[in-house]
């Protein structure tokens, strides 16, 4: 679930831990209430929270009912890629299972491997290996940041938002841009006193699925001297420099958002994962080799965390390989099963905020009390999709989320759309032409 920082979720605030009083804890009952609606899904629904007992492709079996899953974000289908599951023992033979050092302390030259291998996928300067992107945002943003002030976007991932609040803790101000508004960026960055300007936003977007303007993002930065900083945790992987013969609109080799949009890193910082496209825990920052070698004796993950496991870099490792090969024919077919259930969308006039032709598509719903009946009715369909629920959106943007991989099959994206049809039909699905607030509130 990718709750965005402006939810209702994330700008709550508990009155404060008070000790418990009599058996109570009051700072508990405070959270419950806040996330009333989402602790009342979680309770009572089976896609929320939900154990799952066995998988097969990307069908999974919740207790004895068997779906197609929407709701994972292995993109290119690596997570059950054969060439990449059986290059994983060698590896463990040579590195054992985990390295147990912190990066500082001992790197295994996978590490060296792979920030080769990406820094040279990614066309940049160099990269940096962490385990998690929250990892690098909660310690890379107040770095960057410094005493200066950060702008974020206002509908920043939920992890930006909170390396910014430890930004803002270690004196740094921050100050919120309209959504996909690069003038309105420009407009604060122009009033602007303070020197140090850092600009943090995604990529390609965890609710929308769209990717902001991000040349005109980095035109706005560089006029006003300021650093771009972006997450593009959904876009790595998935979309890619274009070129004459891209097999899909998201262009070829998914080397991200950047490359993309046809921009330099000239003053960008790109960050992004593996634990999405390339199904393994590990994440990245691509940046110029001096802030690299700062970040290695300032950036807290690289001197203290618990590193990623040895399969996860061997299967990077030969995630790349795959990528290389057959990365462009994966991304074709992911993009023809959006494709279908975009074009359904379309043709009952429904509602999503995905412009891109990008895997992941939410769907608004008409009500937003209806969204546990939705899911359910969704569940008896053998269709498995992410609950955007309130408080993680607002009531508005209230729907579900169907994020498609390439491992999903024709009859899997068959069972999706029967599922658009019916919930159309019962007049469930917000539609183009409904007068409701668009998605995107401003700051
Ligand atoms: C945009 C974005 N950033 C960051 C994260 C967190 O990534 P990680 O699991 O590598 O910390 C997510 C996860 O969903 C995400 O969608």
């Amino acid at each position: 679930m990718n709750p965005s920082a402006n939810s209702p979720a994330a700008l709550a605030r508990p009155v404060g831990p008070a000790p418990a009083v009599g058996g109570r804890r009051p700072w508990i009952d405070h959270w419950l209430e806040t996330v009333r609606d989402l602790q009342d899904l979680k309770d009572s629904h089976p896609m929320m929270d939900a154990v799952i007992d066995e998988i097969d492709g990307r069908m999974i079996r919740i207790g004895d009912h068997w779906l197609a899953d929407f709701a994972s974000c292995n993109y290119l289908g690596f997570d059950l890629d054969a060439e990449i599951i059986e290059a994983v023992p060698e590896y463990l033979r040579t590195w054992g299972t985990h390295p147990s050092w912190s990066r500082l302390l001992g790197s295994p030259a996978l590490y060296e491997e792979i920030e080769e291998r990406l820094t040279d996928l990614l066309g940049c300067e160099d990269t940096l290996l962490l385990p998690t992107i929250t990892h690098i945002h909660m310690s890379v943003i107040p770095l960057l940041a410094a005493s200066g002030t950060v702008f974020m976007d206002a509908r920043a991932h939920k992890t930006i938002y909170d390396g910014c609040q430890v930004a803002r803790a270690r004196g740094a101000a921050v100050k919120r841009f309209r959504f996909e508004d690069p003038d309105h960026l420009d407009e604060l960055l122009r009033a602007e006193r303070d020197p140090t300007r850092l600009v943090v936003m995604d990529g390609v977007n965890s609710m929308t699925g769209n990717a902001p303007d991000i040349r005109a993002f980095a035109a706005v930065a560089r006029e006003h001297g300021a650093l771009l900083y972006v997450d593009d945790a959904h876009g790595f992987g998935i979309v890619g420099e274009r070129t004459p013969d891209e097999t899909s609109p998201y262009g070829s080799r998914g080397n991200s958002v950047i490359r993309h949009a046809g921009e330099s890193y000239d003053n960008v910082v790109l960050v992004g994962g593996f634990s999405k496209a390339y199904s393994s825990l590990l994440a990245f920052v691509a940046c110029p080799t001096d802030v690299k070698e700062l970040l290695k004796v300032a950036a807290p993950p690289y001197l203290y965390s618990g590193p990623s496991p040895v399969a996860s870099l061997a299967t990077v490792l030969a995630g790349f390989d795959v990528n290389e090969r057959r990365g462009d024919q994966l991304r074709a077919t992911v993009y023809r099963h959006t494709r279908r259930i975009l074009d359904r969308l379309t043709c009952h006039g429904v509602l999503t905020p995905n412009r891109s032709g990008f895997p992941i598509i939410e769907v608004p719903l008409r009500d937003h009390r209806r969204i546990a009946d939705v899911g359910r009715f969704l569940f008896d369909r053998g269709v498995y999709v992410t609950l955007a629920a309130f408080p993680l959106v607002p009531k508005h943007e209230v729907g579900f989320r169907f994020q498609v991989t390439a491992a999903n099959t024709d009859a899997e994206v068959d069972a999706a759309i029967a599922g658009i049809d019916a919930l159309a039909e019962r007049g469930e699905l917000r539609l183009i032409t409904d007068d409701l607030p668009a998605a995107g509130p401003a700051v």
